[in-house]
């Protein structure tokens, strides 16, 4: 196996871990509290390009269309903030509507930096700027199961339930269709795929992925509470899970319904949301 698809292979395999991680937890009703819980801390994680446009970064990109930006490129941008920005939306929405209190981002932000629920995220946040600085080739291996693979997106599309569920699960689909229908998002075009070039670089890049895919499985079962055991965590971490291929995500969200429809059953719905898995 050429060291790519081997990689390709990990990477798989920990996102069937972390959709497991989500399928556990929801395959038993829980207190309100651990589901505010992992709510806050992946709405948390979808602020970020609400905070990139707060801080700027669109409007230097819009100055520099047609000066070097191409206009395709600038429209990709802006599709990827807004859908970034409805997965905020509606995760946000979720948290409220279960029952959390009122969700203001730029307070989720400052809390961020040094929260105890957000230390694996900082962990792998660390990690990144660490290999950022040593080579192109290791920080394109740190980045190359960064997020773009909406593993608990997939973990959640088949949930069926009260109205929580059901709208958690079309967000799944949503954040699934996202992260796969566009070319540039997916791993395919990734630019470790022209990185690796020898077999020390293929070592090099598989052990980063391997490290990075672990940190993020733990903070998963940390998010939800640890639903799995450490045994099965390692297990995971060894291959003991059947891979969850791009062409297994792209069916998952077949039938999605659209942004419109989502927030129209939100708003319909009567507070706080009816939900088979939340004990209160
Ligand atoms: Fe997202």
């Amino acid at each position: 196996m050429d060291f790519m698809a081997e990689i390709e292979d990990v990477a798989s395999r920990f996102r069937a871990g972390e959709a497991e991680v989500a399928r556990t937890f929801f395959s038993q009703p829980r207190p309100l509290a651990q589901h505010l819980y992992w709510l806050r801390i992946q709405v948390a994680r979808e602020l970020r390009n609400l905070r990139e446009i707060s801080h700027g970064e669109l409007t230097e990109f819009v100055d520099k269309v047609d000066r070097g930006v191409t206009r395709e490129k600038i429209v990709a941008e802006l599709r990827e903030h807004y859908y970034e920005t409805r997965h905020y939306a509606m995760l946000a929405d979720l948290l409220e509507g279960i029952g959390g209190d009122h969700v203001d981002w730029q307070d989720l932000d400052a809390e961020r930096g040094k929260a105890e629920w957000s230390v694996w995220h900082r962990q792998e946040q660390k990690r990144r700027r660490e290999w950022d600085a040593i080579s192109p080739l290791h920080s394109a291996a740190g980045s190359f199961n960064s997020g773009g693979a909406g593993s608990v997106a997939y973990g959640v599309v088949g949930l069926q339930g009260n109205v929580y569920e059901q709208l958690l699960a079309e967000v799944g689909k949503i954040i699934l269709h996202d992260e796969m229908a566009h070319g540039e998002a997916l791993e395919e075009h990734h630019p470790l795929y022209q990185l690796v070039k020898t077999e020390e670089d293929g070592r090099t890049a598989l052990e980063i992925v391997q490290e990075y895919s672990t940190i993020r499985l733990k903070g998963r079962n940390f998010q939800f509470g640890y639903p799995l055991a450490e045994e099965r965590i390692e297990a995971i971490a060894r291959g003991e899970i059947e891979p969850a291929t791009l062409d297994t995500l792209r069916s998952a969200y077949q039938g999605a319904i659209d942004e419109e429809q989502w927030f129209d059953r939100y708003r319909a719905a009567a507070k706080p949301l009816s939900a088979t898995t939340i004990v209160r």
